[in-house]
């Protein structure tokens, strides 16, 4: 598996709390180099340490070959005279707010573009902007932007009103370098805020309560210099566990540890599927003949939104019925159109996605509308008869790194094609 988005992008972000970092296991991703662009325009400078074919590069604004990403970026702060995250680089990903945290704790002014709603939600950032209130910040919101100004952030008790997992990360990062102490209560336990409360502790922070949804920070005057190696991906893992349930031959995963995603193994279990576990590996078999399910998505630990996509194709051909409650966003069933038209048989009613099992799914033209429904749809579309095709793959270079790659080097008959060879 590759390095964890969901960690790499808050640890990326932190550096703008000054101090040397050196960071490594970096996802060669879509997001990460918005991140990298958006980190070179507010003055932070990386470079790219040697490994594997890869020569030293300045990243002025970002390596763009995939061929010649080591993963090991060393950062340095350069200018911290900007403070602007402008909307051309917040609108293609909404995580750019985790800017604001630390621009504002580090250089006491931040005008960072509102990030909008998406097609899975409306996903506001109130609970973020409150907390910064709260800790002493000044905010206005004008012509889209949130300004923010502060004299010194000062830390207090955060009673979070929902375990927001960007919302934890910018909060904890602010109060690293707030002064005094700051309590975060009902805070997200994601393993990828740990691993940022890990990373900053490594450079010197004083955070007690890690992993757990009570976290206190003392704040310290400055950060040291650190190194991290950003925690694999469990959402590419379980993405993988999930194509070798549906079918071949058994397969092992790299990468992972099942503790951190023990929601979708008890899913799966009652599906039918059974797991070996060796250290950071496990291997799963095709499920002869899966059962159907009901699964309720909700924060860690329980079962992510962003593995709901992906578990919908083996509903649709379990014997049985399935039900999906989707209870973190208000609009993430976006694939369930897209699946249908390939034979499966989902009704959505609110939150909820019932699904008739059962189905022989087709190979179809489909779009993408999001990064985890087009992984949805990679999987579908391995285990439907005939050719899929998958419009706007954007989408899912955000959040999977050569997808194709790694499904193809298992006997995966998939292709990455230019849009006009489709048409
Ligand atoms: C993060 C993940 C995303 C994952 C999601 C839930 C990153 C970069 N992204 O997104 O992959 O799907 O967690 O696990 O880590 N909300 C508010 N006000 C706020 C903040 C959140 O109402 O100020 C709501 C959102 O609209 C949503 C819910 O809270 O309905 C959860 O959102 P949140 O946990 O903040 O998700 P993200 O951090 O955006």
């Amino acid at each position: 598996m590759s390095g964890a988005k969901n960690a790499a992008l808050p640890i990326l972000f932190s550096t703008l709390l000054g101090g040397k970092l050196e960071i490594g296991n970096v996802p060669a991703l879509r997001d990460i180099r918005t991140a990298l662009s958006l980190l070179g325009h507010l003055g932070i400078h990386a470079i790219s340490l040697p490994g594997g074919n890869a020569p030293s590069v300045a990243l002025d604004p970002v390596v763009e070959s995939p061929d010649v990403w080591t993963g090991h970026f060393r950062f340095s702060e350069v200018d911290e005279s900007s403070y602007e995250a402008p909307y051309d680089l917040v609108r293609t990903m909404r995580a750019s707010i985790l800017c604001l945290g630390p621009l504002l704790a580090r250089r006491k002014r931040a005008r960072v573009s509102l990030p909008g709603g998406c097609l899975i939600g409306a996903r506001p950032v109130d609970m973020h902007l409150n907390a910064f209130v709260r800790m002493g910040a000044n905010i206005s919101i004008d012509h889209g932007y949130i300004d923010a100004n502060t004299n010194g952030l000062v830390g207090c008790d955060i009673h979070l009103p929902y375990p927001t997992v960007t919302g934890t990360e910018n909060i904890l990062m602010a109060a690293v370098l707030a002064q005094g102490t700051t309590c975060i209560f009902n805070a997200a336990q994601e393993p990828e805020v740990t691993d940022l409360a890990l990373s900053l502790k490594a450079r010197g922070a004083r955070i007690d309560g890690i992993g757990t949804s009570s976290i206190r920070i003392e704040g310290v005057s400055a950060l040291s210099a650190g190194t991290h190696k950003v925690m694999w991906d469990r959402i590419e893992a379980g993405t993988f566990l999930l194509a070798g349930a549906l079918l071949g031959e058994p397969l092992t995963v790299h990468g992972f540890d099942s503790d951190l995603l023990v929601s979708l193994m008890v899913a799966l279990s009652e599906m039918g599927a059974s797991f070996e576990s060796h250290g950071h590996s496990v291997t799963v078999r095709r499920i002869s003949s899966p059962r159907g399910t009901t699964i309720r998505t909700e924060p860690y630990p329980g079962f992510p939104t962003d593995m709901q996509a992906q578990i919908l194709p083996l509903m649709a051909i379990a014997n049985g019925s399935s039900t999906v409650v989707e209870t973190v966003f208000e609009n993430r069933f976006t694939h369930v159109m897209e699946m249908n038209r390939m034979g499966a048989r989902i009704d959505i009613h609110g939150s909820r996605a019932f699904v008739r099992g059962g189905s022989v799914l087709e190979g179809a033209s489909v779009m993408a509308s999001d990064l985890r429904a087009s992984a949805g749809l990679v999987l579908a579309g391995l285990v439907a008869n005939g050719e899929t095709v998958i419009q706007r793959v954007y989408h899912i270079d955000r959040g999977y790194e050569r997808i194709e790659r790694k499904l193809e080097s298992l006997g995966a008959r998939i292709k990455r094609v230019r849009e006009e060879a489709v048409t």
